[in-house]
């Protein structure tokens, strides 16, 4: 099969990669991205529904958009969406589809999910100790993320990643524990920066632990060396634990930005196309395709105008939408 090669933004960054947001709700509060309690949902009529999210998709794919992941909020919450995956899968031109979860819903799901023909999981963990996963969630699920993980392998859904926000005092000396379930588990823990966005009223610069010291941690672990990634990696960089079966990785997007290889563009769970995480650039699609307009010239000024980069570093903490709200 021949593809079109991939639409290049103003930076002549290739885009082909859509983050897909199918909610903006969540069974879990994480304290880096929803307050407790007052936020505002999305009406269900602002919501694309599922054929719409694939109409979308099978208008982009033509202009070499190749890999797709599901984010929310929570994705697995929105009903059946077993059959979005499988209606994203018959979209000619779709390699790859991820799922990004916080992997409560796993065990029940991971078996649909697969054979609906999703590939792989991210799932977010930042903790491994029951009572801390309460504490960071803020609800109690009698959640276990290695258990979770362990369904979805199971389920042929690999490689999985797990996401871990690493917070100063509140789970950076889980670090050594995180290194050392790579050893003997085929996961690839990804240390990310906490960053400044959504509703972060109990966590400030100083919960921010750089890469730098998050690797000197793993390396008590044992001998640590750098690694090609697992298949689909973006920007994290990867190493090995001597012996280890899975890997690390650092997500850096507070002491070094990757903006200049960003390969990505988002659509929120209200159909509006997001060329960068941060900043307000938005184009609305869910009108237009509601009224029968095609897509694909808005797509590409939306491409012409992709900013280089994020100013996270010149923001107030706290000053920005939550990663739930414009697509994990
Ligand atoms: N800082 C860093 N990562 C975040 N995520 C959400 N909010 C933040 C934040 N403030 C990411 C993490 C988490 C996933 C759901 O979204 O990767 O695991
Ligand atoms: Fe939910 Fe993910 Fe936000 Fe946690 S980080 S509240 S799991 S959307």
């Amino acid at each position: 099969m021949t593809h079109a090669p991939a639409l290049q933004d103003q930076f002549g960054r290739s885009i082909e990669y859509l983050r897909i947001s199918v909610t903006d709700r969540c069974n879990f509060r994480c304290q880096y991205c929803m307050p407790l309690e007052g936020m505002q949902w999305l009406p269900k009529k602002d919501i694309l529904s599922y054929e719409e999210i694939v109409a979308v998709v099978a208008q982009l794919a033509p202009l070499g958009l190749r890999r797709l992941r599901i984010t929310g909020g929570e994705p697995t919450i929105r009903p059946d969406l077993p059959s979005l995956i499988r209606q994203l899968r018959a979209v000619e031109g779709i390699e790859d589809i991820a799922l990004s979860t916080n992997g409560v819903k796993l065990p029940e799901l991971a078996p649909a999910l697969a054979e609906a023909g999703l590939d792989r999981v991210n799932m977010s963990a930042d903790s491994l100790r029951p009572e801390r996963i309460i504490a960071i969630a803020r609800r109690n699920l009698g959640f276990n993320p290695v258990t979770a993980a362990m369904a979805a392998v199971r389920a042929g859904l690999s490689p999985i990643k797990f996401n871990v926000v690493v917070m100063r005092g509140i789970n950076d000396d889980e670090v050594e524990d995180f290194a050392r379930l790579t050893i003997d588990h085929p996961f690839h823990v990804r240390f990310i920066e906490l960053m400044p966005v959504g509703d972060l009223r109990e966590l400030t610069w100083e919960h921010v632990v750089p890469s730098e010291e998050v690797l000197a941690r793993v390396a008590t672990v044992g001998p640590i060396e750098a690694v090609e990634g697992p298949r689909g990696n973006g920007p994290a960089k990867y190493y090995r634990v001597a012996g280890g079966v899975g890997t690390i990785g650092v997500i850096t997007p507070m002491s070094h930005t990757y903006c200049g290889s960003c390969n990505r563009v988002r659509l929120t769970a209200d159909g509006r196309l997001r060329t960068c995480l941060y900043g307000d650039h938005e184009v609305n699609l869910r009108d237009p395709l509601r009224a029968g307009e095609p897509l694909e010239p808005l797509f590409r000024q939306a491409l012409a105008d992709k900013p280089k980069e994020h100013n996270l570093l010149q923001m107030k903490v706290g000053g920005l939408r939550a990663l739930s709200q414009v697509g994990g």
